[in-house]
């Protein structure tokens, strides 16, 4: 029988996992100067949670939710996104409670059934940020600072930012019935779901990505058009602040989110390199979602950037594989001791060390240093043991050094090489 991954989901194998370490340790070092946290939260989580947060009508969880129940009957749904979870956590333990803003990062998989297409999976990961507590848009710049920040600091070049804002409760109902009489007369040529929509949560017609629905809503009115007071003086002070901290970036009125929770403030990130799923970083803020989970009142907002998405992006531009300081090669049985001895006090040093474990010619054994990209070769034979010296081979410029045979001075000419 043959074992293949699901459909839509992928194994990362090395060298690649090493671009993926790349763009954590970026992400880590520029959360960790904004202040940002690392929280770690539960792949799967009561279907209730996003039901109620991304939205009934949403395509996330109309289509694409793996939801299933539990051996204790209960509705269980493995995470489509990482805000739904991290408001649970936020209030389950009362995180309000500390000095605003709280500012927290993930990175971990999260799970859509979607019709899987180039850079669209069923699992997919995500890098996630979300700052707590502050409505002043001061921050929503800071953000949105702190994004480019980690996309240019990853390599990444040539990206579309595109900002607006989509309103709040207040300027709704001006705007969904503005949207509502525009597209009424068209509602026929519209899919059975956008029909559906049409009376529940018009907003969703939006995002519809059925080609004939792109196009017939072409030209509906955009909701910036509809900010009541206060949206509008945040949206001004968020363009300010963000010019002011020198982010490229244009307004795009059209912009649409597929979650339910946003209001003022949204954004995405986009790379024309990748065709239809062109979006690499999405976010925006999400002023009444705590209230929605029980907690009080607490404005947030906060992004996520797709993995999948950004690694085709900088894959050529990164050094892949990463080969041993030293690979020991042996001649006989009692020299493979001495070799496995001398590769864990070098280990123990922080030096990179693979040896050869079988009893090999010595030409296969500096084959195989060779092809896993070994920097350095020595070759422990009983001559070597016997007279305490040893010949250090450096693999990159071929220069033979002779040695004593210790960890100390082995360690001082590795480091030396590199
Ligand atoms: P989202 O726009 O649904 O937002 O997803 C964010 C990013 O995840 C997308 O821009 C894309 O790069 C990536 N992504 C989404 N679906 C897939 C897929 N099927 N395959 C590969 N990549 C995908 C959210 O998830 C929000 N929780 C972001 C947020 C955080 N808003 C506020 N805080």
């Amino acid at each position: 029988m043959k074992y293949k991954t699901l459909k839509g989901l992928q194994d990362i194998l090395p060298p690649e996992v090493s671009i993926w370490q790349h763009i954590e340790a970026t992400a880590r070092d520029i959360f960790r100067a904004y202040g940002y946290q690392e929280i770690r939260l539960p792949i799967l989580e009561s279907t209730d949670i996003f039901v109620r947060s991304i939205g009934e009508t949403s395509d996330i969880v109309e289509k694409e939710m793996y939801t299933f129940q539990d051996k204790g009957g209960r509705s269980v749904t493995l995470r489509p996104e990482g805000t739904a979870s991290f408001v649970r956590a936020y209030v389950e333990h009362h995180l309000y409670n500390n000095p605003a803003p709280q500012k927290y990062y993930y990175m971990g998989p999260m799970f859509r059934y979607e019709r899987p297409q180039a850079y669209r999976y069923r699992q997919f990961y995500q890098i996630g940020a979300e700052a707590m507590g502050v409505e002043d848009p001061k921050l929503d710049a800071e953000i949105i600072s702190m994004l480019t920040k980690i996309l240019s600091g990853i390599g990444l070049a040539g990206l579309n930012f595109e900002i607006t804002s989509i309103g709040c409760k207040k300027c709704r109902p001006a705007y969904r019935d503005a949207l509502k009489n525009f597209l009424r007369e068209k509602l026929n040529s519209f899919c059975s779901d956008c029909q559906r929509r049409f009376d529940v949560n018009p907003l969703r017609i939006l995002d519809c990505k059925v080609p004939d629905c792109v196009s017939i809503r072409q030209g509906s009115p955009p909701v910036i058009d509809y900010l009541c007071a206060e949206c509008k003086e945040h949206f001004e002070s968020l363009k300010h602040h963000v010019i002011l901290l020198k982010v490229p970036h244009t307004i795009n009125p059209n912009l649409v989110r597929g979650l339910d929770y946003y209001n003022k403030t949204a954004f995405e990130v986009t790379s024309e390199s990748l065709g239809a799923q062109k979006a690499v970083a999405a976010g925006g803020r999400y002023d009444g979602l705590v209230d929605e989970f029980g907690g009080p009142p607490t404005p947030g907002i906060g992004f996520a950037i797709g993995m999948e998405r950004i690694i085709p992006l900088i894959k050529d531009s990164v050094n892949k594989t990463e080969g041993p300081d030293l690979f020991i090669c042996t001649l006989g049985e009692k020299t493979t001791e001495e070799a496995f001895l001398l590769a864990e006090q070098l280990r123990s040093q922080g030096i990179m060390v693979e040896m050869n474990y079988e009893l090999h010619s010595l030409k296969s054994q500096m084959r195989k240093a060779d092809r896993i990209g070994a920097r350095n070769v020595i070759s422990i034979g009983e001559d070597e043991i016997k007279k305490g010296l040893i010949v250090i081979k450096d693999m990159g410029s071929k220069k033979e050094t002779e040695i004593g045979f210790y960890a100390a001075e082995l360690i001082k000419i590795i480091r030396e090489n590199k």
